[in-house]
């Protein structure tokens, strides 16, 4: 694979920091979108790039990163466990879970970051009146998004953590990332929960149709995370605000596990209205083309 992480490979100057996110299939990812409002509104001369790279070539494009001195680096599907192989260091985050969504250049070092946990919880603050210590949450679903979201609910000092899943030995492996208090459970289990995260695919754009789990099993005073973000309402989250339930989707943590790699990188704090801005549009068009 040509080396594709230059500035001048890109068409820009050399004294531009080029960041990218690598991943396949990458061309609909909304990274750059998020990243380069970031770096725009705080006026550092950065780029970033999406780069499609094929499964097995993950290695390739961190040797990549070292010869060039990327600024930064993003990891979607299928990359994350074997970027998190690959790294000098993982966090113990991103160790727990066997997943990087993020590098960042230490010294020598890279380090392989997983900032979807952060992102979420950051997200949940911003969109929701909420406090996750002590409370009881339900998570639907056992895949990478669901892992993250057990481990960041029973780090946040979540009192119990109940993973419903389809598959009951993802179900039972995932549960066991929050530790003692983690648990798997059935629908019986919504009804006494404070927080109920969709963390499936049920519901969204190309994916499974309907929804995750039975509207009428939750009620109003709960608050109800949908992870999907295309579309921005899905069905299941329709349903719960016709029965007037608090219901977010996953924009807000999509922004914020952005910011929190625009602040690894940069050591700046981000600024996340300039990068919300930028993605609320980008996903309106998107609605709007339904692509
Ligand atoms: P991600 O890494 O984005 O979280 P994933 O690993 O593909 O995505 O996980 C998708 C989740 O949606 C899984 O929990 C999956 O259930 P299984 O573990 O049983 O496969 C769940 N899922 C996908 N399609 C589903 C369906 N039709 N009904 C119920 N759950 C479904």
């Amino acid at each position: 694979m040509a080396n594709t992480f230059t500035a001048a490979a890109q068409g820009l100057p050399d004294e531009t920091t080029l960041a990218a996110v690598i991943g396949s299939p990458i061309a609909h990812s909304l990274s750059p979108t998020l990243l380069n409002a970031a770096f725009a509104a705080a006026g550092l001369t950065w780029h970033y790039t999406a780069v499609e790279v094929a499964p097995g070539e993950a290695e390739q494009a961190l040797n990549d990163m070292r010869s060039t001195g990327l600024g930064g680096l993003s990891v979607t599907m299928p990359h994350k466990t074997a970027v998190a192989n690959a790294v000098d260091r993982c966090t113990e985050t991103a160790t727990l879970l066997n997943a990087v969504n993020c590098v960042a250049p230490q010294g020598q070092e890279l380090v392989g970051h997983n900032t979807d946990g952060e992102g979420f919880l950051g997200g949940l603050a911003h969109d929701a009146n909420f406090t996750v210590a002590g409370c009881r949450a339900v998570v639907l679903g056992a895949g990478g998004a669901a892992r993250a979201v057990v481990l960041a609910l029973a780090q946040a000092g979540a009192n119990s953590v109940t993973v419903i899943n389809r598959t009951a030995e993802k179900a039972q492996e995932t549960a066991q990332l929050a530790g003692p208090i983690g648990h798997t459970g059935d629908h019986q289990s919504l009804a006494t929960a404070d927080l109920i995260v969709n963390a499936t695919s049920v519901g969204m754009h190309g994916g499974p149709p309907g929804m995750p789990c039975d509207p009428t099993l939750l009620h109003p005073g709960q608050v109800a995370i949908d992870l999907i973000y295309h579309p921005l309402v899905t069905p299941w989250m329709a349903a719960l605000k016709k029965q007037d339930i608090e219901a977010h989707n996953g924009v807000s943590m999509l922004l914020f596990q952005a910011a929190r790699a625009f602040n690894l990188w940069t050591n700046q704090p981000a600024p996340i209205e300039a990068m919300e801005n930028a993605v609320t549009a980008a996903l309106e068009a998107r609605s709007h083309t339904a692509q």
